[in-house]
Parts: structure tokens; C-alpha cells; sequence
């Protein structure tokens, strides 16, 4: 992880993907906000990537309510989307060559994942240990049903648009291998419909919390968001856990794994000053305000750009929402001929047309004798 791969300020305006460009899908449950964390671990990952595969992004609220689905959570998803498609555009993503959708107005995923059920077994599935950490996370005692079926309609995601592509963290990578197997299989056992997806891992080193713990998480409460002001930024700062031996500035301090140092690499864009302050800080010549002090000031030259196109996006009202609707009617009518397909390879539609053409038959002969 560099700064300069991080930066926004770096991405030159660039052409979209050429015609005929293999189709990337990623994306992630409405649960909110954006943060440095999603920026290091996935989005800097997707404005790379966007510009060279015809690009999908999915809004996975049927994949929330797996864990998530009180009358209250799915009240506060829309919000939520809103919010995340808004940070990706703030980030990078050109709303032009970006198709976001929403996945419960796609109802023929749910039909496809029904399909493709009978193509993975229950024990492949409670192998998987996200699933379970998840349950766990959630607070269930037990698998819920959908839970244990996460990847099965992860895969119909990806294989109804024929995703080539699929960028995920490592939590992800077990689904999206179930996504392979189970086109694979499907292809073999009733016709070549599916496109194999290739997982690409997403393997940036996770960001650690302002708390000092390994991840940064909203529900940990650790997290600083692409759309915090400057002066949130900076209290987040001022409270940031750094090395706990070091009790006063003149104690030599440990720079590894230290978050303020981390996030020093992953997004301040003075090389120079990062090394200079690392070694003052193993030299216990520098004090941890202005290592902070200087974090700050690196954090908002990173935010500012992403802040200004925040503003003027928000501005432009309606165009989030336009964005959500005309993505998801476009990948309605991708995924309505995939599913046509689907079933048609199967054998499934026989059966209806045959008796379409015998009620046909017998109307037109009792019109005869009537
Ligand atoms: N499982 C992803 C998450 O952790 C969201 C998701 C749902 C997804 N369907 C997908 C990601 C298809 C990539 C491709 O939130």
C-alpha cells in the first residue's frame, strides 16, 4: 500500500473501459458510511479496475438481510445506499462507466439462486468459516437458512451479469470460489451458459482502527469516514492510539503496526516527511502531537478532493437516485436473459410450451365443433 496508489488526486481523467470489455461485479451490503478502511481495502481497488472492465456494482440488501433484518435496518438501507454510492463517486468511480443496482428490485437473482441451490451440497457450505463468524457476529445461536445460502445468491450475482471478475476481500474469496464450482457444474451437467468468474483478490493490508485494534469497523466505532470534516478528522486524530510504552516524547517508540504510522503510509503524500518523523520516533526526539498534527493535515489533503466532489454530487440532486435506477433496470434486463437461458438450458421451459400447445389445440378444435 503507497500513497501515491491511494491518492485521488493521482487518477487522471481517464477513458472507460473499450467496447467489449469483460465485465467486473463487486460490491457490498447498504450498512453505511465509507471509511478509510473500505478505501484502503476495496474502493482504490474498484477506481483501478473500473476503468478497464465494463463495471457492476451491486447494492446486496438481500445479502443484509441475512443477518440484518429488523423492520428498522431495512428502513435505514436506502439511506444507507445512497450514502455509499455517493462516497464511491466522492472517491473516484466515474458515474458513467459504473452501473449500480439494487438488488431486491432484481427479483430474478432470487429465482436463479433457487436454480443453482441443488448444485452445492449443505456440509460444502458450513465449511466456510465467514458464514459462521457472521452468524456469531450477528448473535445467533444457530445458522439461519439464508445465511448458510449467503454464497449460493452471491454466486447468482455474479454468474447472472457473467462476471469475468470478481474483486473481494479475503472474507469473500470462499464465496466467490462456490461461484466457480458452481458454474462449472452447471455447464457441464445441462449446456455452456456460464462465464467462470476469477476471483482478484483484493489483498491490501487491512487498515488497523484509530483505536489501535486490527480492523477498522463502523460497529467498532474506530472508523473515519471518506465524508468526516476536517476538524472530526483531526479530534479522531488527537485520540488515536499510538505506541503505549511511549509515556513521554524523549522514549524511543515502536513505528511497526503503529496505526498513526500506518495510516502515515498508506495516505500521506510526503514521503520525505513520513520517513523523517519515523525516524525521530524511534530516536524518541519527536512528540506524538506532532506526529498527529501532521497525520491530520496528511488525512485532509487526502479527503479535500474527495470532499469537493462529495459537495458537487450531492448537488446535483437526484442524480444518486437516477444513477440506482437506471443501473438496476439495466441489469434487470441482463440478468431476465440470463435467467431465460438458465431455464431454457435446464429443460425448464419445455414442459410450459407443451402445454401451451396442447390448451391451444384443444381451444381451436372445440372452436371448430362449437
Ligand atoms: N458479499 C459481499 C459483502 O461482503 C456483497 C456481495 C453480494 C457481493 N453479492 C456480491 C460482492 C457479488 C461481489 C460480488 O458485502
Amino acid at each position: 500500500m503507497t500513497a501515491t496508489a491511494l491518492d485521488p488526486r493521482h487518477l487522471a481523467p481517464v477513458p472507460g473501459p473499450p467496447p467489449g470489455a469483460p465485465r467486473m461485479l463487486t460490491g457490498d451490503r447498504p450498512t453505511g458510511r465509507l471509511h478509510l478502511g473500505h478505501y484502503a481495502g476495496s474502493l482504490a481497488n474498484r477506481i483501478r479496475l473500473h476503468r478497464r472492465y465494463e463495471s457492476f456494482f451491486i447494492i446486496a440488501d438481500l445479502h443484509m438481510l441475512t443477518t440484518k433484518n429488523s423492520p428498522g435496518e431495512i428502513a435505514e438501507a436506502g439511506q444507507h445506499a445512497t450514502d455509499m454510492v455517493l462516497d464511491s463517486l466522492a472517491a473516484g468511480l466515474d458515474p458513467a462507466h459504473s452501473v449500480f443496482y439494487l438488488q431486491s428490485a432484481v427479483p430474478e437473482v432470487a429465482e436463479l439462486s433457487l436454480l443453482l441451490s441443488s448444485l452445492v451440497t449443505v456440509p460444502r457450505l458450513q465449511r466456510i468459516p465467514s458464514l459462521k463468524e457472521m452468524g456469531e457476529h450477528a448473535g445467533q445461536r444457530e445458522m439461519p437458512l439464508a445465511l448458510l445460502g449467503y454464497p449460493v445468491l452471491q454466486a447468482a450475482d455474479i454468474l447472472a451479469v457473467h462476471a469475468a471478475v470478481v474483486p473481494v476481500g479475503k472474507d469473500n474469496a470462499a464465496h466467490v470460489e462456490v461461484a466457480r464450482e458452481m458454474a462449472r457444474r452447471f455447464n457441464r451437467r445441462y449446456g455452456e451458459v456460464f462465464t467462470v468468474p476469477d476471483l482478484v483478490p483484493a489483498d491490501v493490508p487491512v487498515l488497523p482502527g484509530t483505536d489501535g485494534r486490527a480492523k477498522m469497523s463502523k460497529s467498532l466505532g474506530n472508523a473515519i469516514y471518506l465524508s468526516d470534516p476536517p476538524d472530526v478528522v483531526a479530534a479522531k486524530v488527537r485520540r488515536m492510539y499510538t505506541d503505549p510504552a511511549r509515556t513521554t516524547a524523549g522514549v524511543p517508540g515502536t513505528v511497526e503496526g503503529n496505526p498513526v504510522f500506518v495510516y502515515h503510509g498508506a495516505f500521506n503524500d510526503r514521503p520525505a516527511e513520513v520517513a523523517e518523523l519515523k525516524e525521530r520516533y524511534r530516536a524518541g526526539k519527536v512528540g506524538d502531537a506532532e506526529v498527529k498534527e501532521k497525520l491530520t493535515a496528511a488525512l485532509n489533503r487526502f479527503l479535500d478532493p474527495i470532499r469537493e466532489r462529495r459537495a458537487a454530487f450531492e448537488a446535483d440532486e437526484g442524480l444518486v437516485e437516477e444513477l440506482i435506477v437506471t443501473g438496476t433496470a439495466r441489469t434487470r434486463r441482463e440478468v431476465k436473459r440470463t435467467l431465460a437461458d438458465v431455464r431454457a438450458t435446464m429443460g425448464l421451459t419445455a414442459a410450459l410450451a407443451g402445454f401451451r400447445r396442447a390448451a391451444r389445440s384443444r381451444s381451436r378444435t372445440r372452436a371448430l365443433a362449437g
